[in-house]
């Protein structure tokens, strides 16, 4: 599905977006998570483990791009939901505090929704203080820390988190 909300434009994650996808998430992730994580994450988190994991992921993503057909389109964000998790949210440092972010959460809240699920939840680490007051102006819940293990190199990475959770809206 295809949503226009104003100037951001919401829609599936093509094979050409994953560079502009894995840029955002490189950066995007040293803002939320440095001094945040583990130092094992922050190794394993390398450059290119960014482009590899956006390529890899591109049928489970969706894009924000604003922009128009003059100027040009720019992917300003990007999220990846798995079954009920939303797994990623990523917003570039430029269009952060604008109605990206948000329309981007909605839409992985659908993609839940859409997928039989009457809940959906994510991690956050509990220093990432801007995306955690984020969630919670969106109507998230903190369900308490827990430990998520992240996927690394070697198997998974124990990075204690916090459970976020939301009450998706009845569907008939
Ligand atoms: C998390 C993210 C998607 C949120 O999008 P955003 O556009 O920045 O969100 P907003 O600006 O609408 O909301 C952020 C809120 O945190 C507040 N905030 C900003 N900086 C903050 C800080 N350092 N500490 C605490 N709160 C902060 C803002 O004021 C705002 O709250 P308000 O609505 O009460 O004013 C975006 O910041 C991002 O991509 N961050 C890097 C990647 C990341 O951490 N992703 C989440 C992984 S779980």
């Amino acid at each position: 599905m295809v949503t226009r909300n104003g100037r951001v434009t919401i829609r599936p994650a093509r094979p050409e977006d994953a560079p502009a996808v894995a840029e955002i998430w490189r950066r995007g992730w040293r803002d939320g998570h440095l001094g945040n994580v583990p130092e094992e994450l922050l190794a394993a988190r390398t450059d290119s483990s960014f482009d590899t994991r956006a390529a890899e992921r591109t049928g489970d993503t969706a894009v924000a791009v604003v922009g128009d057909a003059v100027a040009g389109f720019v992917v300003a964000g990007f999220v990846m939901v798995v079954d009920d998790e939303v797994e990623q949210v990523y917003v570039a440092a430029e269009h952060r505090g604008t109605a990206v972010a948000a329309a981007l959460l909605a839409e992985a809240e659908r993609r839940v929704g859409a997928a039989g699920h009457e809940r959906a939840w994510l991690a956050v680490v509990g220093g990432n203080a801007r995306a955690r007051r984020f969630y919670e102006r969106n109507g998230w819940i903190d369900d308490g820390p827990f430990d998520h293990h992240a996927e690394g190199p070697h198997g998974t990475i124990r990075v204690p988190a916090h459970r976020y959770v939301k009450q998706l809206a009845a569907r008939d």
